[in-house]
């Protein structure tokens, strides 16, 4: 026996929590665009127990989007219904999910992705054209670590692997709180610990560790290969990995055992955590408790 909504003779349809009626959303202007998908900034009228207008993130697919694109915004509306709040994981506010287009709902973060964040920090001196010092201190760049390790953690923990951390990934809130995004390619993995992937799409190369670039593995240590990377992007203020490199030298150079070099002002005691991140051995990688803790004791001991 499901739940039913409408009157006795009315049409019988099973009740999901998480629908809202598409008339709430009202759309305000566009916030992102990708091949496939686009994410608008609406307002949301009456949802969640919220009373009256609340500002959200509405992600949809674009016209020409096939249907593998679709499986992926369903599969990351599927994931993100599975999981319960955390502080550092974008949060499902509802969907509109019933008839097309599709809508996934989800909280605004106002600064939006870390990557722009990083950049939009860099100072540059318009009398020298040199980079001064950027807007953002090392410890709140640590802090961003910090909880992204703590996010990832989280999901870790739920069997979830995301696939596809990078900075581009992350959104930060008006709080400078960060927050993982973006679960298009996450799979809950419940009971495998290894996910092998079967079919090619569009891939992350630079933040892939080396068993999913030449094996299609991936675990929650590929995870933390690609966390690595974005320690990385973070320190440099949001370079590119591997400057100047195209992606299939890039993968030469993974399998010949190169990694990306220390960032010229990044002090040595947080390289040597990505480092870590970058073992060619899964096994010998930490996990994210382990980055966690890492993380907090550079917070700690900082001068
Ligand atoms: N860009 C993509 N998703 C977003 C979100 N949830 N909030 C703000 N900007 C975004």
């Amino acid at each position: 026996n499901g739940q039913y909504i409408g009157g006795k003779e009315s049409a019988i349809k099973e009740c999901d929590p998480w629908e809202i009626p598409r008339h709430h959303v009202r759309v305000c202007s566009i916030l992102g665009e990708g091949s496939f998908g686009q994410v608008w900034k609406c307002e949301a009228y009456n949802i969640m127990g919220f009373k009256g207008n609340m500002v959200v993130a509405v992600k949809t697919l674009k016209d020409n989007a096939g249907e593998r694109e679709r499986l992926d915004l369903v599969q990351e509306l599927q994931v993100m219904k599975s999981l319960e709040p955390h502080p550092h994981v974008v949060k499902l506010l509802g969907c509109c999910s019933e008839r097309d287009p599709l809508f996934v709902v989800m909280e605004y973060a106002k600064l939006g992705k870390l990557q722009s964040v990083l950049r939009n920090s860099r100072g540059v001196n318009y009398y020298t054209n040199t980079h001064g010092p950027s807007s953002l201190t090392s410890h709140e760049l640590i802090m961003f670590c910090y909880q992204i390790a703590k996010g990832m953690d989280f999901l870790s923990s739920k069997g979830i692997i995301h696939r596809d951390l990078a900075a581009r990934n992350i959104l930060v809130t008006e709080e400078r709180t960060c927050k993982i995004s973006d679960f298009g390619f996450a799979r809950d993995v419940a009971n495998s610990r290894v996910y092998e992937r079967k079919s090619e799409g569009r891939l992350p190369i630079r933040w892939m560790a080396p068993e999913s670039l030449f094996d299609n593995m991936y675990s929650a240590k590929s995870d933390v290969w690609s966390f690595g990377v974005l320690m990385w992007e973070i320190v440099t203020l949001g370079s590119t990995p591997y400057p100047g490199v195209a992606a299939a030298d890039v993968m030469k150079r993974i399998r010949d055992g190169y990694r990306l070099d220390k960032p010229q002002h990044c002090r040595r005691e947080v390289y040597n955590i990505m480092f870590y991140c970058w073992d060619k051995c899964p096994d010998d990688r930490p996990d994210f408790a382990e980055l966690m803790c890492l993380l907090d004791k550079l917070l700690v001991d900082e001068t």
